[in-house]
């Protein structure tokens, strides 16, 4: 297959299972078949949005025929099902297609759009179900694969994907892949721009525009000490190399851990590393997610809830426990406010998304709920032993998609049998699996940190300090991520401006202590606040950071006429991922 989009990136992508990208096409992709069973005679590919030009088949790898195909008709969520008729003797498939300018998986950007303002940039975001709207593939986690992909670009520009990279490849238009680890199709990611490349050690590095990578690489200079803590606790890093990209502002996700390559948002480059957990978790996916992959998106706290677990385990080893510990704090404030404003059965692990788009399921509850959940497993069993068994988890089930059940069983088999019953039933496995809210033998976190800092929150709110002589100065991200959320909601003009005065929180550069403070300048129409309040808006497109400021806004009816104005400049900048959230939200 060969795709198509706007046209100045042309991908031809063969896989042990796949398909291509944009342009004109050149060496049409293919979809190499293993066959489950001998009776199967249809393959059945997941598509959206794509135009399917031919559909070739070969017994051989060099005569093609043309094939008897179906497009369904398209469902809103999983787009159509392209119903291939196979020969007995077929052993590939190829499609020649075309990808829409508006898929869900591909952003391309103008160069107005980039740092350096020169160069288009394009990227994909696979996860959960968008790779489908670049490649006709099974685009299910339970399905791996193994890719080779040629990707020709204009020849200022670089090509990197979830695949082996050479940094030192020429930038001649042309770029060749090869991810032969099997991976879901989830995990298949490509950017192209004009991007450098700086080493942090032997086996990482970063890419990025030339105007962020030294910073990039000055903030992530710690990634090889979290590969090596995280081989120290789960075993060798199975990937060889692990870079990290920096895409532009638009990119709608703080991380995502595409293999070899996670894909980062440059709102994490805040000068202080603060904001490197990120880091640290996209890393963990290497082995939670990335080595042993949830089989369906029920059970996508196997990958997140794992994740988030491993990533403190990597924060500890590295940064130290008190970091931990805010970290935690802040998380389970996030969490008690998630389960508060989510529905029951969103608020259950093994959540039922029949139905529904699994993007629907990326709540807190998979992250903070599935983390709580294996740190009680490590407090009942003791943590040397719970290492070892997650060690051997890793190795068990590596390169395969499991069920939460695959997880349960081998749980029970492998941790569990020899603890004592009642110890076991304490556990209330299944509550936590099944039912909705947290379960009271949750764990608790507290940070001797955070608690004097809501304390001087507290004095200051009351009246009986002045912002100025808060004892601030040595305060982290954290630390100050937990002072605005410990004064109150309701603030007046003037205490806000006192805090501004004190703090200068309208023009601070941390995107995360901006997008607090701007929530609860929003809430309390704090006027000044409102040009940084546009400009961060249209400059960033992470969701997380933008979407709560437009449910704020929309709360009012000047702020809604704000949000409506705002989103109008803002829109065509943003990925379609963060544009369908907000467009629900403003009721587009
Ligand atoms: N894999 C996720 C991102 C994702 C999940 C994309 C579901 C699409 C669907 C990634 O690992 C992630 O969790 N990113 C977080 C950051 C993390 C530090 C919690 C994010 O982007 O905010
Ligand atoms: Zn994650």
């Amino acid at each position: 297959m060969a795709i198509h989009a706007r046209s100045w990136c042309v991908i031809s992508i063969s896989t042990g299972m796949c398909g291509s990208t944009s342009g004109r096409w050149t060496a049409p992709p293919r979809l190499q078949i293993e066959r489950v069973s001998d009776s199967a005679d249809t393959l059945r590919l997941d598509t959206r949005d794509l135009s399917i030009a031919a559909v070739e088949l070969t017994d051989d790898g060099t005569q093609w025929s043309p094939a008897t195909f179906v497009l369904g008709e398209a469902d809103p969520v999983l787009g159509a099902p392209l119903e291939v008729t196979l020969s007995p003797s077929a052993t590939s498939v190829r499609v020649t297609y075309s990808t829409s300018p508006d898929a869900s998986g591909v952003q391309w950007l103008e160069p107005s759009q980039t740092a350096g303002k020169q160069h288009p940039f394009m990227f994909t975001q696979s996860q959960a179900i968008h790779a489908r709207s670049w490649i006709p593939l099974q685009d299910s986690p339970g399905v791996r694969v193994t890719y080779r992909a040629t990707v020709r670009t204009p020849s200022a520009l670089r090509a990197v994907m979830s695949a082996a990279n050479e940094p030192e490849t020429p930038l001649d238009g042309q770029f060749t892949f090869e991810m032969r680890q099997p991976i879901p199709s989830y995990l298949i990611a490509l950017a192209v721009g004009h991007l450098d490349f700086r080493a942090m050690s032997a086996r990482t590095g970063v890419y990025g525009e030339p105007s962020v990578v030294d910073a990039a690489a000055a903030e992530f200079e710690d990634t090889e000490a979290m590969m090596a803590a995280t081989e120290r606790l789960y075993g060798p890093y199975r990937w060889e190399r692990y870079d990290l990209l920096v895409l532009p502002p638009s990119f709608p996700f703080g991380g995502m851990e595409n293999p070899r390559l996670t894909f980062a948002t440059p709102t994490i480059i805040a000068g202080d590393k603060s904001l490197v957990v990120l880091v640290a978790h996209e890393l963990a996916h290497s082995w939670s997610g990335n080595l042993v992959t949830n089989a369906t998106w029920r059970d996508f706290w196997l990958n997140e809830g794992f994740t988030v677990y491993l990533e403190r385990r990597i924060l500890e080893a590295v940064f130290g426990r008190a970091r931990v510990d805010m970290e935690a704090t802040l998380d389970r404030a996030t969490l008690d406010d998630e389960l508060a404003r989510l529905e029951a059965p969103d608020q259950i692990l093994h959540v039922d998304l029949s139905g529904r788009d699994p993007d629907e399921g990326m709540t807190q509850v998979p992250y903070l709920k599935g983390e709580l959940l294996l740190r009680l497993l490590e407090d009942t069993v003791g943590r040397a032993r719970f290492d070892r068994f997650l060690r051997g988890y890793f190795d068990h089930f590596a390169f395969r998609s499991i069920t939460t059940g695959d997880f349960v069983a081998y749980l029970q088999e492998e941790l569990l049998t020899g603890v004592e019953t009642g110890v076991v039933n304490a556990l209330r496995l299944d509550t936590w699996l099944e039912d909705p809210g947290l379960p009271a033998n949750a764990p608790r976190s507290e940070s001797d940190a955070l608690t004097l800092v809501a304390a001087q929150a507290e004095r200051w709110a009351s009246g009986d300090v002045p912002a100025s002589t808060l004892e601030t100065a040595a305060w982290t991200t954290q630390e100050w991520l937990h002072f605005l959320a410990s004064v109150p909601d309701r603030l007046t003009a003037e205490q806000l401006a006192e805090l501004d005065a004190a703090f200068g929180f309208t023009n601070i550069g941390n995107s995360e202590v901006a997008h607090l403070w701007l929530l609860t300048a929003i809430r309390n129409q704090y006027v000044p606040a409102y040009p940084r309040l546009e400009s961060y808006l249209v400059e960033i497109g992470r969701r997380k950071l933008i979407k709560p400021l437009y449910d704020e806004l929309a709360l009012t009816e000047d702020g809604r006429a704000r949000a409506d104005a705002i989103y109008e400049r803002a829109r065509p900048g943003y990925h379609p991922i963060a544009v369908s959230s907000i467009d629900a939200v403003l009721g587009r």
